[in-house]
């Protein structure tokens, strides 16, 4: 199965779609942990991308494409794209490379979560540098504050979190990604809708059911 996760910045992309990875075992390909690793180990495509990425915009078409296309082409399992594509340019770019790859699109999952709620996931947004785990102080807090529950690295908080740079980047995704939903529609791909406002169980439970529905 090969799908895209959509949704603004805090709609729970990456938190679901390490669980739908998990349950399905797919690959979870997430251009923005590609492009954090690159930028903590200060590589070119890490130092093209941070400035903006800090900033809140979007990093150019161009370097997203490199990077998406060499990690498809080395995945051979299923995977979730959470975070790419996110601009018509990049999905037009998709479109062939899938093709070209024989990949196929089965889905695309698209999380509704309204604007006050990603502010406050956001803002309570703690991340592990080390594996990855994502925690939240208001929603799913770690057992010791600041320690990571998994492998005890040091939480932090991602520098676009900031509350200027988050509206920044909620402007960027209603204007670049958003139309995005409108052009998986027209393809004839399967668009599916979730309301992800509710608790991380009830939105996996909801992704499960539009994925496999129950027979008639
Ligand atoms: P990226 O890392 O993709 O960030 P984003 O799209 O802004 O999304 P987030 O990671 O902020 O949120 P999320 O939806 O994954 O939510 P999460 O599960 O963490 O991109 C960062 C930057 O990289 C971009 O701004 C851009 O510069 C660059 N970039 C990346 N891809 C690019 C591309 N293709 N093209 C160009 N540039 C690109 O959840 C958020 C918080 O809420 C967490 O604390 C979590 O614990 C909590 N939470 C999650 N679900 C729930 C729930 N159901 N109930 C309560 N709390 C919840």
């Amino acid at each position: 199965m090969n799908l895209i996760i959509l949704g603004a910045p805090g709609a729970g992309k990456g938190t679901q779609g390490a669980l739908l990875a998990e349950r399905k075992g797919l690959r979870q390909i997430s251009t923005g942990d590609l492009l954090r690793d690159a930028v903590r180990r200060g590589t070119a495509l890490g130092r093209k991308a941070q400035s903006y990425m800090n900033a809140g915009e979007l990093v150019p078409d161009a370097i997203i494409l490199d990077l998406a296309r060499e990690v498809i082409a080395d995945t051979d399992q299923g995977f979730i794209l959470d975070g790419f594509p996110r601009t018509i340019v990049q999905a037009e770019a998709l479109d062939p490379m899938l093709a070209e790859l024989e990949r196929p699109l089965d889905g695309v999952v698209v999380l509704d979560v309204p604007d006050d709620v990603l502010v406050k996931r956001i803002s309570g947004r703690r991340s592990c540098p080390e594996c990855k785990a994502v925690f939240n102080v208001y929603f799913d807090p770690p057992a010791r504050e600041g320690v990571c529950d998994h492998c005890g690295a040091q939480l932090t908080h991602r520098p676009d979190d900031e509350p200027e740079t988050v509206r920044r980047r909620l402007e960027v995704y209603r204007a670049q990604t958003e139309p995005l939903i409108a052009y998986y529609e027209r393809s004839g791909t399967p668009v599916h809708y979730v309301d992800g406002q509710r608790g991380v169980d009830a939105v996996a439970d909801a992704i499960d059911d539009v994925l496999e529905p129950e027979p008639a």
